[in-house]
């Protein structure tokens, strides 16, 4: 009987199928209900005792050889089907691929980026955590000043005890270094990522990013900035974009004012995005002030300069028609589909 279950067992190890039909008449011979192993379990009892140990054991491998290999049969065989049907059938839809991105902020940035450069801007960068020099010193936030507070601020521990280290609250701090490091004329904008001690909700959030613009030459003044602005305004929202300033106020410039774009006032969401005037605030600018000239070494009886800088998730939330800017930080791919551009 041994011997009979050895042989099974060669004969399984070496069985080649063509075609689903004999894995059938493979399982029916082996597994069926009148098939070899339910013949041999039953012959079981019939078995001398001496042998049964052995037997019993040699009975269960040819059962699980036989189930492993109808399966591995069956299995190999409808893969050689798909396959073949695959390559015959040439109207099955292809390996859909589905491409990336750019995100809104990064569009938004980059259009920004181009008008500036188009008009003699080159682009400049600064680090995101930034020392209270760059930060607010220089830029005639006096130690102790309430005007710091105006931006609440995140502190970076430092365990040295040396500098004090912030994450940087406005991109303005990158002005200080390009005038530190450079000679009128200087015509530079700066995009980065900017960090506020700030409650997140659907308008403010900790992280932002802005894009500064310096320009420093003698002779430069109000009127050469609004035309600029104006400019740029023209560019980015049409041909028909208004603005306007408003007078305001920052320690780094003097005079200072707020730039609103006309939006219009026509439907309920213009009420809404305009807070029911019809201009969106875009950006804070001003004439550089003297003192920061001179704390940059820059001598201010003979440049001046104009400063601006604009907050590009207020910008792509109107461009977008996006009313909540949590969702530039969600990373939502629902949400990032709808910005598909060219490259
Ligand atoms: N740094 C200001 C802010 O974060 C924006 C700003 C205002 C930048 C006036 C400027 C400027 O360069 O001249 O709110």
């Amino acid at each position: 009987m041994i011997e009979q279950l050895q042989q099974y067992k060669e004969e399984l190890e070496k069985v080649a199928v063509k075609s689903a039909e004999e894995v059938e008449q493979l399982r029916i011979k082996y597994l069926g209900q009148k098939g070899v192993l339910k013949e041999l379990f039953g012959a079981f009892k019939s078995v001398p005792n001496e042998q049964k140990k052995e037997f019993g054991k040699q009975l269960n491998e040819l059962k699980n050889l036989a189930q492993e290999k109808i399966l591995e049969l069956k299995s190999s065989l409808s893969d050689q089907g798909e396959e073949a049907r695959a390559v015959n059938d040439l109207t099955l839809p292809g390996n859909y691929k589905e491409l990336g991105a750019r995100h809104p902020i990064s569009l938004v940035r980059q259009e920004i980026i181009d008008i500036f450069a188009g008009i003699g801007f080159s682009i400049s960068e600064g680090p995101e955590v930034e020392d209270d020099w760059h930060n607010f010193t220089a830029l005639n936030f006096p130690e102790e000043h309430p005007a710091r507070d105006m931006q609440d601020t995140f502190f970076v521990e430092n365990k040295n005890g040396e500098e004090d280290l912030v994450l940087r609250t406005h991109t303005s701090s990158v002005q200080v270094r390009i005038m530190e490091g450079g000679k009128p004329p200087i015509r530079t904008i700066s995009p980065g990522k900017v960090f506020r001690n700030e409650a997140i909700s659907a308008r403010s959030h900790c992280i932002f990013h802005q894009i500064e613009g310096l320009y420093i030459d003698k002779g430069v003044s109000f009127a050469d900035l609004m035309q600029t602005l104006q400019y740029f305004a023209s560019e980015f929202f049409g041909p028909k974009a208004k603005i306007r300033m408003r007078p305001s106020y920052f320690p780094f410039t003097e005079p200072s004012a707020e730039v609103d774009v006309w939006w219009g006032l026509e439907n309920e969401s213009d009420y809404r995005i305009t807070k029911g005037t019809g201009w969106l605030e875009i950006m804070g600018c001003g004439m550089v002030d003297p003192n920061v000239l001179t704390n940059c070494g820059i001598d201010p009886n003979e440049y001046s300069g104009y400063a601006f800088g604009m907050g590009i998730e207020r910008i792509a939330m109107n461009r977008y028609g996006v009313d909540d800017i949590r969702m530039f930080f969600e990373n939502d791919i629902r949400f990032l589909k709808q910005f598909k551009s060219a490259f």
